[in-house]
């Protein structure tokens, strides 16, 4: 084992990366190869995680080598079709639980509306779900609340799906285009984190590895943002919450184009590094 951390040295492979990757290779836990140093690994388990090692190495997202990425709390399944989710976003999602909207919506009509409404379970949407991590997240939280899912890559929503038949936690998935997805349908609260990436931003070449429709927006990044803003009257509840994750500078744009549809309480909140990197706003009642 010590001749593979000797490699992952020179290749530049940060220590708690590389026992990831070892621990995966040999399916051992961070204590296993703490007290088992001398272990020689199989020309299998050497081929694996020399694999791994490489792709680090060349910027691949640790997500993707190991195929998972723990999101508020839930392990996911994690591929290059899809962003590999961020812990910033866990914001939004802490956000959109805050403001969580009560039981039953029965008189606006829509998917609360009918006999039953006055006893209808919340229903959300996160729009550009990726790999499922914000709906999944809200769904734990909230079992009886119908989650819906949408996105514009079938790709991404197969994993979707298969992170959310892995924890038990059904969505209503809907491919297509932001609302176009969902046309027809009401909610009660919205959460997107679209693109949001200026296409000329010199920080894309560090995401080389993820895909690009995920990351870039036309507009300096506000194309998507906007988009989303603009369609969102016709497709929330009054009194509904769109919640939206942007770029560290895009708050005061994202902020009219919410006073400009209508949307009211526009407030922000903050990453982790003290960004502010969601804002909100709600319909009238
Ligand atoms: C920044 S990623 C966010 C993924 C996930 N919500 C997360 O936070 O990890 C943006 C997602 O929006 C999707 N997307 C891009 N353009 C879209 C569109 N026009 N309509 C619907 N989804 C779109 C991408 O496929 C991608 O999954």
């Amino acid at each position: 084992m010590q001749a593979c951390l000797a490699k992952a040295q020179a290749l530049g492979v940060a220590r708690l990366d590389t026992a990831l990757l070892l621990g995966q290779a040999l399916q051992q836990s961070r204590a296993w190869l703490l007290a088992h140093g001398e272990y020689a690994l199989t020309p299998q388990e050497s081929a694996a995680f020399q694999g791994w090692l490489q792709r680090r190495a060349q910027g691949v997202p640790l997500a993707y080598c190991l195929g998972r990425r723990e999101f508020h709390g839930l392990m996911l399944k994690v591929t290059p079709d899809v962003l590999d989710p961020r812990p910033d976003t866990e914001t939004l999602v802490d956000w959109a639980l805050e403001v969580w909207p009560p039981y039953g919506r029965g008189d606006q009509g829509g998917l609360g509306a009918g006999p039953a409404a006055a006893e209808s379970p919340p229903h959300v949407v996160d729009l550009g779900t990726g790999s499922g991590a914000i709906a999944l997240a809200l769904k734990a939280a909230h079992p009886n609340a119908c989650v819906h899912a949408c996105d514009a890559s079938a790709a991404a929503l197969s994993v979707a799906k298969a992170n959310a038949d892995a924890l038990g936690l059904p969505l209503a998935l809907h491919t297509g285009h932001w609302w176009g997805a969902v046309d027809g349908l009401l909610f009660d609260l919205a959460v997107a984190n679209p693109p949001y990436i200026g296409e000329d931003d010199p920080h894309l070449c560090d995401l080389a590895h993820e895909p690009r429709s995920a990351l870039v927006a036309a507009q300096q990044g506000l194309a998507d943002l906007r988009a989303i803003i603009a369609g969102a009257p016709a497709h929330l509840a009054p009194g509904a919450w769109l919640l939206l994750e942007h770029g560290h500078d895009q708050a005061p744009a994202v902020a009219q184009a919410l006073a400009a549809a209508g949307f009211a309480d526009i407030a922000h909140r903050l990453d982790l590094a003290g960004h502010t990197r969601c804002t909100g706003g709600r319909l009238p009642r």
